[in-house]
């Protein structure tokens, strides 16, 4: 990348240049007022508050109020440098906001480089990362939506190639993809590298890495973190049975597999401010019941669920799968909400997310109503729709308020 000097401009900027400053080109402005909150719970055309659908109902946790119950499930883009988040995070979380969206939560980032799934994840190993954050929480947060972030580390998934990337070998560091358990008989699948085990003294620094990701989080403005349990990833692999067979504190019995998070909830719950609530997402099986052999499951995830909570954790985000190739997942509408029912029964006080397969505002909303869960997160629904929350709106007929930017379009 060359070095941006006094007589470089933005059309002389290479295609493949992403860190470029613009000397002469003058400085970002941000949107100098804030429009006020909107598509909220405000229902002019019900004469009684209490029959708004509960999807455009607020959300409180803590100190933090959602303005709907819909929230933007995270999602990788692979659109980063060196962990860095670009112009196209800000325009991508961003245009969820301007369109309603309650909580839009970040995509996994990772906490240490070699956590990355790919090369082009997000990350906030480094305070210079932090800067990139701030700026989309200031936007999100001045259409009246709130932000939250991802932390996380992919473990033995690590190191893979984005589907839409096209980066050197060198881009790649399939040496160090580690994991709870190493060797061949742990590697995913051969699109994946051989992870090799971790100290014990890496684990430690790993989970001091979660805080200290945490802090940077904090320090960028966002609303909420969210711990990533879930999918494979290095803290469900710690979880698993089938990924986790080490003999020290962190394996064998649930208990010991379960530190790993543990240690990880409260390092993020110390190093973030207590009146901001913690999400955590889990898988909450591995779908191997057609093969003989421990392996995660919902009554496991309930027993953590129950450990979280008294650990910090304010909201439980259940998803499922990620951690074998040889899954076997029906995928149904809502195939997952019954895993988030399950918890919300089972503990108390915990507010629960559904997420999975949920494409409508009618679904979304019986998942509430029939209090299977507090929230309900729509990850690829956004991808095709990103006005869903307007959509979900229509279909409930809730007649709600735009931002003012966007009054105008209201037919
Ligand atoms: C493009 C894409 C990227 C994703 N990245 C993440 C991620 O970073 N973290 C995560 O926990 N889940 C991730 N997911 C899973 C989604 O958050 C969500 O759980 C999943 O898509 C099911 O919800 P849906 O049926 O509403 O899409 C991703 C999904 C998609 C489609």
């Amino acid at each position: 990348m060359p070095a941006a000097n006094d007589s470089t401009t933005a059309s002389e900027v290479n295609e493949k240049d992403t860190r470029v400053q613009f000397p002469q080109e003058g400085y970002f402005i941000e949107q100098p007022i804030a429009p006020g909150s909107y598509l909220g719970p405000i229902n002019a055309s019900l004469p009684d508050a209490d029959k708004v659908p509960l999807l455009f109902q607020p959300f409180k946790v803590k100190d933090l109020t959602i303005a709907n119950r819909v929230v933007v499930a995270p999602m990788c883009m692979f659109s980063s440098l060196d962990g860095f988040f670009t112009d196209y995070h800000l325009v991508h979380l961003g245009s969820f906001a301007t369109l309603g969206a309650g909580l839009i939560l970040a995509e996994a980032t990772a906490v240490l480089p070699e956590g990355r799934i790919s090369p082009s994840d997000t990350g906030l190993w480094r305070d210079e990362q932090i800067a990139g954050l701030k700026r989309i929480a200031n936007f999100v947060h001045k259409q009246g939506s709130k932000l939250g972030i991802q932390l996380a580390h992919a473990g033995r998934k690590a190191s893979v190639k984005a589907y839409y990337a096209d980066l050197p070998e060198s881009a790649y560091w399939k040496d160090n993809v580690v994991a709870p358990s190493g060797g061949a008989e742990f590697q995913w699948d051969d699109k994946h590298h051989v992870p090799r085990e971790l100290s014990v003294e890496e684990i430690h620094r790993t989970i001091k890495a979660f805080g200290a990701a945490a802090v940077r989080a904090a320090k960028a403005g966002v609303d909420t973190v969210e711990i990533h349990a879930a999918h494979g990833y290095l803290i469900h692999q710690f979880l698993s049975p089938v990924s986790n067979n080490r003999t020290d504190q962190y394996g064998g019995s649930l208990e010991n597999r379960a530190r790993f998070l543990l240690e990880i909830v409260r390092e993020v719950r110390a190093n973030f401010p207590p009146s901001k609530p913690v999400f955590l997402r889990v898988s909450a099986t591995d779908y191997v019941e057609h093969l003989d052999g421990p392996s995660w499951e919902i009554e496991q995830t309930v027993q953590i669920a129950k450990w979280v909570k008294e650990a910090g954790v304010d909201v439980f985000h259940v998803s499922s799968g990620g951690n074998t190739a040889k899954q076997e997942v029906k995928y149904a509408p809502g195939y997952q909400v019954p895993f988030a029912e399950r918890v919300k029964q089972a503990v108390p006080g915990l507010d629960v997310v559904a997420v999975g397969v949920i494409t409508g505002g009618k679904q979304a909303n019986e998942v509430l109503e029939e209090e299977k869960a507090d929230l309900v997160a729509v990850g690829r629904g956004f991808l095709r729709h990103p006005n869903f929350v307007m959509n979900a709106a229509e279909e409930l007929n809730v007649k709600v308020k735009y931002s003012q930017q966007y009054e105008r379009g209201r037919m």
